[in-house]
């Protein structure tokens, strides 16, 4: 292409500071160097983990940042030793990558590359520069994605390629929600068929639990939210229930229990509050059940539980991204989708253009959509 090669100038939400809202900016993108792919991004999601970024409750991560992480977009341009990819190609950024050399990716019961963030702050590309400045400054990235760009630069080993009949404006959101939401009711709970299930949250992380839950063939999936206005999509999405914790003058857990007999086998928890991770679990069968937690906490909250429950033979388990091993996955979930065994789709409440981006962030904080795709 003819820019390749060249640095770039183009639009970018770069968050400055901690508690600022995102301003849209002129900003210059490096060219992709050595086993690095440079990315026109063409739609991207807002995830509520883009949000605690903004709110300096993810820990790890630099300003002035770059936001972003659930996005899909078209290879521009590719940097030597790149052989997956090629200019033109339709792909997903992935916001934990798979660099197929260290021990968990080498390990088949592990999704979560060394080279993840947590392990090892991605704020910076592997060789410790950024491709983005603005107004002079050098700004960071944000998982080595940073899918606020008209244009990304990534390491290979963090971009999957797909399906040219892809739609991008709809598949980006494998690239965080449908997928972590999905997977981890089939890929880290393993739900089993005729099994009974609870999920707190109802956002787009939370319904594609219910979508996960359904494929799985669970008879009994109980949504929990205190926002009803989600229990329609909820129930569209496979729910059989839908209940909130403010209607009963009891705790949730007790209220579950007694619809269950002995609990959910299975209860998930996708909103990131201490609260309601203690209730997710005490719901779960006090012997056999297992509990998932999802919604990620502020930095630095720490969460103590009475020990019995866990004593008596609860399981408490992570769970990064769904479990996906994402390079490998992506392709076959897209895959998936385009055979419509599944309707991520549904997960779309807004589309609106990429300047509206605070916009959209609004529309999330208020519980007015579920999800909202920004378009370049
Ligand atoms: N009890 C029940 N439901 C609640 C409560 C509560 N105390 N507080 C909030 N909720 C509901 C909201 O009404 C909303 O429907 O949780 C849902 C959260 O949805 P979103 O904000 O859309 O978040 P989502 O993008 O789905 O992510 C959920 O998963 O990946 C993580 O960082 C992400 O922690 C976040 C979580
Ligand atoms: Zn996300
Ligand atoms: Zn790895």
């Amino acid at each position: 292409m003819a820019t390749s090669g060249k640095v770039i100038k183009c639009r970018a939400a770069v968050a400055w500071a901690v508690g600022k809202p995102l301003s849209v900016e002129e900003v210059e993108v490096a060219p992709p160097k050595a086993r690095e792919v440079r990315i026109k991004m063409v739609a991207t999601g807002i995830c509520h983990t883009d949000e605690h970024v903004l709110k300096g409750c993810l820990p790890n991560v630099e300003f002035p940042v770059i936001p972003g992480h659930e996005g899909a977009g078209i290879v521009e341009s590719i940097g030597e030793g790149v052989s997956s990819v090629k200019p033109g190609d339709k792909v997903i950024p992935l916001c934990v990558p798979q660099c197929g050399e260290c021990s968990f990716c080498l390990n088949p019961e592990s999704n979560f590359c060394q080279k993840s963030h947590i392990c090892e702050p991605q704020n910076l590309l592997p060789d410790k520069t950024s491709r983005f400045t603005c107004k002079g400054k050098q700004i960071h990235h944000f998982l080595w994605v940073s899918t606020f760009a008209e244009y990304t630069v990534i390491p290979e080993y963090a971009v999957a390629k797909i399906d040219t009949a892809a739609p991008l404006d709809k598949v980006c959101l494998l690239g965080c929600g449908f997928s972590t939401g999905y997977g981890a009711a089939i890929n880290t709970a393993k739900v089993k068929p005729g099994s009974t299930c609870a999920i707190f949250g109802l956002g787009g992380v939370g319904l594609s639990v219910v979508m996960g839950c359904k494929a799985a063939g669970a008879s009994r999936i109980i949504a929990v939210d205190i926002n009803k206005d989600k229990f329609a999509k909820a129930k569209e999405l496979g729910a059989t229930d839908c209940i909130s914790p403010r209607d009963f003058n009891k705790p949730i857990q007790d209220v579950l229990i007694e619809m269950t007999g002995q609990g959910v086998d299975y209860s998930f928890e996708a909103i990131g509050l201490a609260e309601t991770m203690i209730a997710a679990l005490a719901s779960c069968n006090m012997s056999t059940g297992i509990f998932v937690m999802i919604g990620v906490l502020n930095a630095g909250t720490e969460i103590s539980i009475d020990p019995m429950l866990l004593l008596t033979g609860r399981t408490w388990k992570g769970t990064a991204l769904g479990g996906w091993k994402m390079r490998d996955s992506i392709p076959k979930l897209v895959s998936s989708y385009l055979e419509k065994k599944f309707n991520s789709d549904l997960l779309i409440t807004h589309t609106l253009p990429f300047a509206k981006v605070n916009e959209g962030f609004e529309l999330l904080r208020a519980g007015k959509s579920i999800r909202s795709i920004l378009l370049f």
